[in-house]
């Protein structure tokens, strides 16, 4: 474990490196941002994406559109995004800023689909919420009279997503703790400990699991060029904690794992130097290679890089060895990071322009032993929120799922697509153009790689409600077998996971 964990603690957190910056001055009255956002609603429908959840959360029950619930597809979806932006007339800067609002789909054989939805009760939750006002700093953005930051979790948003482990439902950020919930009620508990001196550190929202269980996950310091990996047991019990060093400081938002390795691939927006808010800690430095690094799952010490085009990313589809090294994966790269640093921003004031939005596409990375390294791109437009076959994490696979748009839709995604990596061949289903699109998640429903169904959530700004639409994973173009409708609209969100019957 930890050579000295009071000191990686102190390493580890953002907020540690953050204490003792000056907070902003108190904003004059009238907050612009939020102004221009009110004002932009009528005339934008899909604003309603970026809108506050009520603070009680909501509980509705979805109506059929098409279609009926496929056999043996009963459960519950999770997902989890940011839902709060404004407080007293003072609205976030950075969509990543909001706090976390999981929601629940209940899905029954003959039975209409119940959702709730609930926010993730964070310290600063609570605090925040007696107060009437935000109080802290956040990602991207400095509330007016911030008070600092107290502790580790002391900005924790939970926002980002969710995972299920033993029975335990985890709301997922990543500059700090998971957080617990009950997955029923979806009411909050706390922050999972995950051991002695481990309070805090960071536990990113992208965990990956292996077939036999395994959970890797890691947290990242670009500030002092370090990650914290993570491996815990089937159970929930920690395996292991520990850091890694000489990683330099691009953001690293997903990872990937094969048999053998953690791969991590550094992109080009690198810690600069500490600021507030934290974002702007980041600079794009394109004059540098993006690193991939792979470190070795049995030890931590043994690591192999490659130097590789500049680039950003969020997402990783999934990633395989081969048995003499070399290793494969895909994932949804662009060229900068316009909209981490700029469309994120632009929705917030309710604008959407081409200049900013995403220009990820899907790419296919191949790493040979000895640093030479390959990729190609699925050019047939924009992607992302990859998906894979989870009972295949880490192994060599086929199918990618992902969300697609085309040059000039600047509004979201609408396309549910499926890209068979061996032959290059696609399946598309274009939801109408009003319909903005978010993650689907595949559930198996057979023993094949790619045997089940994709089940997605979607904003129709035309209805000024949210759907949930499910297709089947091998028919992709064929579009939902199944489609309801809520009598409301939720904020987009950004990952969920499934929890079977
Ligand atoms: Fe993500």
């Amino acid at each position: 474990m930890f050579a000295n964990r009071r000191e990686m603690i102190a390493l580890m957190t953002a907020a540690g490196g953050m204490a003792g910056l000056p907070g902003p001055a108190r904003a004059e009255p009238g907050d612009p941002v939020f102004e221009a956002f009110e004002a932009a609603r009528p005339e934008q429908p899909w604003t309603l994406g970026y809108a506050d959840a009520p603070a009680a959360g909501l509980d509705g029950v979805a109506q059929r559109l098409t279609g009926r619930l496929p056999e043996g597809l009963e459960g519950v979806l999770y997902r989890n995004g940011p839902g709060r932006f404004s407080r007293e007339n003072w609205r976030y800067r950075h969509w990543f800023d909001g706090d976390g609002l999981v929601q629940s789909w209940h899905l029954e054989a003959g039975e209409a689909p119940v959702h709730a939805a609930r926010f993730v009760e964070t310290r600063k939750w609570r605090r925040e919420e007696a107060a009437g006002r935000f109080l802290v700093p956040a990602f991207g953005s400095a509330p007016p009279d911030e008070e600092g930051l107290s502790g580790p979790d002391g900005m924790n948003a939970a926002n980002t997503s969710v995972m299920m482990l033993d029975g335990d439902l985890l709301a997922l950020w990543e500059g700090g703790s998971a957080w617990q919930l009950d997955p029923d009620t979806l009411q909050s508990d706390g922050p999972r400990v995950w051991g002695d001196g481990l309070a805090g550190l960071p536990f990113s929202a992208h965990p990956k699991v292996d077939p036999d269980g395994t959970v890797w996950n890691f947290g990242q310091d670009a500030a002092r060029n370090a990650l914290v990996l993570w491996q815990i047991a089937p159970d929930g019990s920690l395996r292991r904690a520990d850091m890694v060093g000489d990683v330099p400081g691009g953001m690293i938002h997903d990872f990937a794992v094969t048999e053998r390795s953690l791969v991590f691939l550094v992109g080009n927006l690198r810690f600069e130097r500490m600021r507030l808010p934290y974002l702007e800690s980041f600079r794009w430095d394109g004059s540098r290679p993006m690193r991939a690094i792979a470190i070795d799952k049995a030890d931590w010490s043994q690591r192999r890089t490659w130097d590789l085009p500049p680039g950003f990313l969020f997402h990783v589809g999934g990633a395989w060895e081969r048995t003499d090294g070399t290793i494969c994966l895909d994932a949804a790269m662009s060229g900068d990071a316009r909209f981490a640093i700029g469309g994120a921003y632009d929705v917030m004031r309710g604008v959407a322009r081409e200049e900013t939005v995403s220009q990820a596409r899907l790419h296919r990375l191949v790493l040979y032993p000895g640093g030479r390294s390959e990729q190609s791109v699925f050019d047939d437009g924009y992607a992302e929120f990859p998906q894979v076959d989870m009972r295949l994490t880490g192994l060599e696979r086929r199918y990618t799922w992902h969300v697609g748009w085309q040059p000039g839709q600047i509004q979201g995604p609408t396309d549910i697509v499926r890209r068979d990596l061996v032959s290059g061949a696609t399946q598309r289903f274009s939801h109408d153009a009003d319909v903005i699109v978010e993650e689907p998640l595949f559930v198996p429903a057979g023993p094949a790689e790619g045997e089940g169904w994709l089940v997605h959530t979607a904003l129709n700004t035309r209805a000024a409600a949210t759907e949930l639409h499910v297709l089947d994973a091998r028919n992709v173009g064929d579009g939902p077998v199944a489609s309801w409708r809520l009598p409301y609209a939720c904020p987009l969100g950004f990952h969920g996971c499934w929890r079977p019957a």
